[in-house]
């Protein structure tokens, strides 16, 4: 039976999936996710590999796991946590999970700009520690989506899912892709909302920075489900601070799990911890797709979710 190594356990559809077509060895702890040296020993003799978006997939990790490796099946859509070109050169297959999250990593984006605009969590937050407070005309202001503009910065399967629930808001919506749309200089100018939904690239590392806040509008959101490194998150704390933009929504963080600090004292942020696909039906889909794909891969077949050129 192939020799396959799951980094980390996933729910149990996709656990039971696995039982009897594979030599399974499950990484579950402690610690919870699989540090450096684990999972370089451990994908030893493997030939396929079933990854998460916190595990670097490079050419010494290929090196340890070794010649017999044929699949890196990652248990997401998201794959720069993976060196497909060295993979491809190397001849291993590198798969992912699309369609299976695109509505609920939409739906967790429309959380993050409802909670900026509305200030949700600061609301929360206020409550809980005691203060006494009474309605007010003034009371924790926050912004109108009707009638406004939504800016989709990258408009794949999320992005456009995302639009599609802006319909519902009577926002007019813009996107900028490499593909078309209006410019990006036009689209930070233009827009209310601001939701990131680009892959990471080189390209598209601090996309967000500085001299992109200066011209957003003051009132604007800016909303991050896609990857953190598109946002420089210093510059993010001091364009808040200082009034440049009115509020962001976090869902992943420059360097991931590890969250700025500068950001943790701003009222005007809200912070989730990379929780776009996580819903139960939605970890299900993307477990099963993840195993499918390494079944496949380990067995010979092309798996659904190929990315390698
Ligand atoms: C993905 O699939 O790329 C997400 O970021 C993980 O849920």
């Amino acid at each position: 039976m192939p020799a396959v190594l799951v980094t980390r356990a996933m729910v149990d559809e996709a656990m039971n999936a696995l039982q009897g077509h594979c030599d399974l060895d499950v990484y579950t702890g402690p610690p919870e996710a699989i540090g450096r040296d684990e999972f370089l020993k451990r994908a030893k003799d493997k030939d396929g590999l079933l990854t998460m978006v916190s595990d670097r997939v490079d050419a010494e990790l290929l090196d340890a796991a070794g010649p017999q490796l044929k699949i890196v099946a990652n248990h997401a859509v998201g794959y720069d946590n993976i060196d497909v070109a060295e993979c491809t050169r190397r001849g291993i297959l590198v798969a992912n999970t699309p369609d299976v999250l695109t509505e609920a990593t939409a739906d967790l984006a429309w959380s993050l700009i409802l909670a900026c605009v509305r200030r949700v969590a600061e609301g929360d937050r206020f409550l809980r520690t005691g203060t006494p407070w009474i309605w007010g005309p003034k009371m924790m202001l926050g912004h109108d989506l009707y009638g406004r503009t939504l800016g989709i910065v990258g408009h794949g399967r999320i992005g456009q899912a995302t639009a599609r629930r802006a319909t519902g808001f009577g926002m007019r919506v813009i996107h900028n892709s490499r593909s078309g749309g209006v410019s990006f200089d036009t689209l930070i100018a233009e827009s209310d909302v601001v939701s990131i939904h680009a892959p990471l690239t080189p390209e598209t590392r601090h996309l967000f920075n500085a001299n992109v806040f200066r011209q957003m509008k003051p009132t604007a959101v800016l909303v991050n489900t896609a990857r953190g490194p598109l946002v420089d998150e210093a510059a993010l704390a001091s364009a808040l601070r200082a009034g440049e933009i009115f509020a962001a929504g976090l869902d992943v963080f420059e360097r991931e799990p590890e969250v700025e600090k500068s950001l943790l004292d701003l009222d005007n942020v809200t912070l989730l911890p990379h929780l776009g696909s996580a819903t139960a039906e939605t970890r299900a889909a993307m477990g099963l797709f993840a195993v499918e794909n390494l079944l496949n891969g380990v067995t010979g077949k092309r798996p659904r979710g190929l990315v390698n050129p």
